[in-house]
């Protein structure tokens, strides 16, 4: 068998191999013939790989459409957004693109996780439920204003907090639930929701990582009273820095509006600066290259979630693979992170980590390990700083953040829960925006190392 080629191999097109689906599947297991010539040996072991290179890893993508915005914004001589148009035209476009009233552009994801939680009031003595399985930028907004994050242990089938667990983290202190929809996929936020209501505590959305990631049509970031985006470089819709508050709440947005604004009145009903606030505006630099960025995004999103599905639902055919699972049938995964659980007693015992090994030197640019959540945010060293800080000390009794301390342990997130069990992990955000054969390359190079299991020893 030739190395894949565009035009798929030959006796069998790509397209014909794939459809084949479980044929295919069953018919590897039963040794199909296949030819043993060069391409069907492994490129670890000197064979031909499948693709003739990697992917590209070049990111941003930029071309001279993001140069021009820039230079007119550069030329413009306004430069802050009080005197330009660009921050605030590309707030209503996003709002209208994510399907709420209202968009508030910041300088950062973290600046406006930071105003959301100052809107809704939260302060020294409070807490907030959140996920240990996040960028430490979740919590930091929550300790710098002296409150406690109150961590639930991750569902271990998605590394999402885990719904069924934050009912019972519910106290008289709790004043949010923070939730992280990770990597584009959409935390369990209809059941979180329900918790929400029925509790009667705001929700506010990390969706930094996530844009355009939805659940039953609906965008994750417009669930709760507040949804955050980061744009920062290297999530999949950029301008170097920024961030967006997504809401619906007339007076949550006047509030978030003004705190990153030096606390003026966006309505202008009251004068000079009626509202805490302090300066966490986007420039129109910023904004100019971030709404040329937006066009190449919508462009691409249904493709990266089209290419997504196509890889996920062939490898799902293969025993063994189990791709992520999603909360609901309807779920739109933006696929920034692409995984599967890989049972090693289903491929030889070859370790995860050499599979995708095998799999990187066919120009697939594929991790593998144990099925753990490194790091964790509750292992943090900046918590125990914080709790032994005046402003901890003054919030909270002594014995409250002893029972804290020892509320950091979290068996799924530690690992405990889930020994043994290993996964396939991919940066999607550049490969998935490829061709359809692009997209054939990557399922034929797993069949091929699973072909050739034996010589992985
Ligand atoms: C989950 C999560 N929350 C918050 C942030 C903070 O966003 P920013 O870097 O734009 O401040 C990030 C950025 O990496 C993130 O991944």
């Amino acid at each position: 068998m030739r190395p894949i080629s565009r035009s798929g191999g030959p006796g069998l097109t790509r397209r014909g191999f794939i459809k084949a689906g479980g044929a295919v599947v069953a018919g590897l297991a039963a040794g199909r013939a296949v030819a043993a010539g060069k391409a069907d040996t492994l490129a670890l072991r000197g064979g031909t790989p499948v693709r003739a290179e990697p992917f590209s890893t070049t990111w941003p993508i930029i071309d001279e459409r993001e140069e021009k915005a820039l230079v007119k914004a550069l030329r413009s001589r306004n430069w802050c957004c009080l005197r330009g148009s660009a921050v605030y035209d590309f707030e209503k476009i996003f709002a209208e693109a994510m399907g709420v009233p209202h968009c508030v552009l910041t300088n950062g994801g973290t600046t406006a996780l930071s105003a959301s939680l100052h809107v809704i009031g939260v302060g020294p003595g409070d807490e907030v439920i959140t996920s240990p399985h996040t960028f430490i930028a979740t919590i930091n907004v929550i300790t710098n204003l002296h409150a406690l994050p109150v961590y639930v242990d991750v569902d271990p089938d998605t590394g999402s907090i885990d719904a069924d667990r934050i009912e019972a983290a519910v106290t008289e202190h709790t004043r949010a639930i923070m939730p992280v929809h990770l990597a584009g996929w959409p935390a369990d936020i209809e059941k979180i929701m329900a918790i929400s209501r029925k509790h009667n505590i705001p929700v506010v959305e990390d969706a930094c990582q996530s844009v355009f990631a939805a659940v039953n049509g609906r965008k994750v970031g417009t669930f709760g009273i507040s949804g955050c985006i980061s744009f920062q470089e290297w999530k999949s819709l950029v301008c170097g820095e920024g961030g967006a508050i997504l809401a619906s709440d007339d007076e949550f947005v006047r509030r978030s509006a003004a705190f990153v604004n030096n606390g003026r009145d966006p309505k202008r009903l009251l004068r000079g600066y009626p509202f805490p606030g302090s300066n966490h505006r986007m420039t129109e630099f910023q904004a100019a290259v971030l709404t040329e960025q937006f066009k190449r995004f919508v462009n691409g999103a249904p493709r990266r979630h089209e290419n997504g599905r196509y890889v996920e639902e062939a490898l799902a055919k293969i025993p063994g693979l189990t791709p992520r699972k999603r909360y609901s049938d309807s779920t739109w995964v933006t696929y920034v992170q692409f995984d599967m659980d890989y049972d090693r007693a289903r491929f030889k015992d070859v370790p995860a980590a050499r599979f995708a090994e095998a799999l990187r030197a066919e120009n697939i640019p594929m991790q593998g390990g144990p099925r753990r959540y490194t790091g964790g945010c509750h292992k943090e060293k900046m918590l125990e700083e914080h709790l032994n800080s005046r402003a901890f000390r003054a919030a909270f009794s002594k014995d409250r953040l002893e029972k804290y301390r020892q509320s950091l342990r979290l068996p799924v997130m530690d690992g405990q829960a889930v020994s043994g069990k290993e996964r396939l992990t991919m940066d999607s955000k550049i490969p998935f925006l490829g061709s359809r054969d692009e997209m054939d390359q990557i399922i034929e190079a797993v069949h091929k190392v699973v072909r050739n299991l034996d010589k992985l020893a």
